[in-house]
């Protein structure tokens, strides 16, 4: 992979046995960064899609295992119908031209959030690309669409009371695993590293179970902005974080 000296620098800090297994961002800024230049806000969108394939790339790159990308909220059906079409139809034409690279890869794309609420043409394109990286073993990216985190809590909080009334679950046997396996990251570890770009520093309903521990990293750079060296800093950072889980320092 060609790095410029500034990333080849901070390449060279990190410590490759202490990478972060599962890494989180909330791609963010797309609009402002569109509008500063005098564009349409959905221009801003377009130039994310070159942040996010940097993305997948670098992470890759340094062994993290698991990456979830928040694409579209479960309140972002509130903006404008145009922005909201437009941000249905890039799924698809990202993946026309990324799936076979992303296959090459070994990548193992997930789809996290209520896939029933996307257009048929949005959830056609994400499930094929799903269904066609299933077996691959590397990087797993989850693309958080049209997801939020509380619609999920009670997603899983309606199957495990479907089980309990059925009686194939006691309510004593509840417990934080549980309620993890019924998330739609069942499965998975939880984020070690959450991102968010834009200066915004709030979840925005995203991920509120899992990130119980997990560390945050904000930067004032809009996503399409957002570069492998934003990248490389943030885990440079992560690793000079003490991560004590409510526990003392060893
Ligand atoms: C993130 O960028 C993309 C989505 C939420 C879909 P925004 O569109 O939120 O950009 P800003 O925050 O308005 O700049
Ligand atoms: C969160 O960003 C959703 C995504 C980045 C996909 P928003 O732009 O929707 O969040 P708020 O409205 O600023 O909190
Ligand atoms: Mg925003």
């Amino acid at each position: 992979m060609e790095l410029t000296t500034r990333e080849r620098e901070l390449f060279e800090k990190i410590d490759f046995q202490r990478i972060p297994c599962h890494v989180a961002i909330i791609m963010d800024g797309n609009g402002r960064w569109a509008r500063k230049r005098g564009l349409p806000r959905v221009a801003g969108h377009r130039a994310g899609v070159n942040s996010l394939k940097e993305t997948i790339r670098i992470a890759d790159e340094l062994g993290v295992k698991y990456l979830t990308l928040y694409t579209f909220s479960t309140e972002n059906w509130k903006r404008p119908s145009r922005e909201v079409r437009f941000l249905m139809k890039l799924p698809e034409e990202y993946l026309s031209r990324e799936l076979e690279e992303l296959r090459a890869k070994n990548v193992c794309i997930k789809l996290m959030g209520e896939a029933n609420g996307l257009p048929e043409h949005t959830r056609r394109a994400v499930e094929e690309a799903v269904i066609k990286t299933e077996e691959n073993t590397g990087l797993t990216v989850n693309f958080a669409m049209n997801y939020g985190s509380r619609d999920e809590v009670i997603r899983a909080v309606k199957k495990i009371s479907r089980l309990v009334s059925e009686g194939s679950l006691k309510e004593e046997d509840i417990n934080e695993d549980t309620i993890s396996a019924f998330l739609y990251s069942g499965g998975q570890p939880d984020p070690d590293l959450l991102i968010r770009p834009s200066g915004e520093q709030r979840l925005s309903n995203f991920l509120l179970w899992q990130l119980a521990y997990t560390e945050f990293w904000f930067t004032s750079t809009y996503w399409p902005d957002f570069k492998k060296e934003h990248f490389l800093q943030a885990v440079v950072d992560f690793q000079k974080r003490n991560r004590r889980f409510g526990g003392l320092t060893k």
